[in-house]
């Protein structure tokens, strides 16, 4: 019979890319397990997904007890217990007035609503952003990412016109509030500027994160020029930091919050949440869908949260986070062709002296059954980022691959 790869190379785009030719039949936990039944640890998670780890049971349980009951209503039709839980449990997690929550699809469409809502809102068109973003795959998320050229060239064409890209600074690196909002003020001069969008840390372009005081000065910028300040924590937000949300280590606020991956455990959600006295501007219907608040998915999202509270896998992802830290750390000492070993919680990286050694270090890893993926400009850094769930005894098993794997790429 052919393989799932053979079947999909007659029927899947080119377009879809891929880490591994890995064929998976189940998960659960931390753990992925191929058709003759090898187990692979899944230090991916599904790009930060599997918060709750693969199918947790209570997870599992809502999906199915909610699909019993009541698939889907569309909520312009309808209102579902599962939908209005779920944005009470986010006004409850969420830091300051963050109190209403638009409940979306995935990471990309959270954004757009976001770009939309901003513009609405103050109706200005300017958007700042910086490099090294990603924001998703949709043309207004498109137009504000910038962590590699590929996923903007194509379509530059069709881009917002009115974006201005600014340098993210990174922890450790020089950085000082004053110079930036000189070149923050020079560089927006001639545009009202409808929001400000940042990643508290950049995810795809290699777990970078800024010096203490960015955040606040983002949001000093905002409020000084009557800017939105648009944090996306698609990929740092619901514990992965050690934090329910990485904005939380400086006290910032923003007025929208972009939630998905970890929000949901797997299933498709996100969420835009944002301070009542900006969402209440937004004018009726003029953004929605068919799915928004799905009732599924809503159930999925509101029991994850659930999980990552009453297990405390916040305090989980820091405990683990500090001990993959020290012993990765450990590992690399003074091995040649490793750049910086670096990250807070469950978000850290490797960075490898380029693409090459980076992509060596990912399939010799992967032969040994465990799973990581690249990240980077230039594909040089490799994201470690398992379910909030992992096991003190799983981390040391991924530490004693890396043990055999980095000093036999490093050589
Ligand atoms: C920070 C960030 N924003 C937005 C997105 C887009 O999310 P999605 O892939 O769910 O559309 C991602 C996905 O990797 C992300 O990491």
């Amino acid at each position: 019979m052919a393989s799932l790869l053979e079947r999909a190379a007659v029927v899947m785009p080119k377009v879809q890319g891929h880490y591994f030719n890995l064929e998976v039949e189940r998960a659960q936990g931390c753990w992925l397990y191929d058709y003759a039944g090898r187990p692979y640890l899944d230090f991916a998670a599904g790009i930060a997904v599997a918060s709750t780890g693969h199918c947790h049971p209570r997870v599992v349980q809502a999906i199915c007890d909610q699909s019993q009951k009541l698939i889907h209503t569309c909520s312009a039709i309808a209102y579902s217990e599962s939908h209005v839980a779920l944005m009470e449990k986010l006004a409850q997690l969420c830091p300051g007035d963050l109190q209403h929550s638009f409940i979306l699809q995935s990471g990309t469409e959270v954004i757009e609503a976001a770009l939309k809502c901003a513009t609405a809102v103050t109706q200005r068109t300017g958007l700042v952003c910086f490099e090294g973003a990603f924001h998703g795959r949709t043309l207004g998320a498109t137009s504000v990412t910038f962590s590699k050229a590929k996923f903007r060239d194509p379509y530059q064409a069709w881009l917002i016109p009115q974006v201005m890209c600014l340098p993210f600074p990174q922890a450790g690196q020089a950085w000082d509030a004053a110079g930036f909002k000189k070149t923050f003020h020079q560089k927006v001069a001639h545009q009202p500027v409808a929001a400000i969008i940042a990643e508290p840390v950049l995810g795809e372009s290699g777990y970078i994160f800024p010096p203490q005081g960015f955040l606040r000065c983002l949001r000093e910028l905002a409020t000084e020029t009557g800017a939105l300040l648009i944090l996306d924590e698609i990929q740092s937000g619901c514990g992965r930091t050690g934090l329910w949300f990485a904005c939380q280590a400086e006290g910032v606020v923003p007025d929208l919050l972009a939630l998905a991956k970890g929000l949901g455990s797997g299933v498709t959600i996100g969420a835009l949440v944002g301070r009542p006295a900006i969402m209440d501007l937004w004018p009726v219907s003029t953004h929605g869908g068919t799915y928004p608040g799905n009732p599924v998915n809503c159930a999925a999202a509101l029991a994850t949260l659930q999980v990552i509270e009453d297990e405390k896998l916040v305090d989980n992802a820091r405990l683990r986070g500090e001990q993959l830290l020290v012993g990765l750390q450990k590992i690399c000492q003074g091995l040649g062709g490793i750049k910086d070993i670096r990250g807070r919680g469950l978000m850290l990286a490797i960075e490898c002296d380029g693409a090459e050694r980076a992509k060596r270090v990912r399939m010799a890893a992967f032969e040994r059954q465990l799973i990581m993926v690249g990240a980077g400009t230039h594909d040089q850094t490799l994201r470690i980022m398992p379910p909030l769930v992992v096991k003190a005894e799983e981390v040391t098993q991924a530490l004693q691959i890396l043990s055999e794997v980095l000093p036999s790429c490093c050589t």
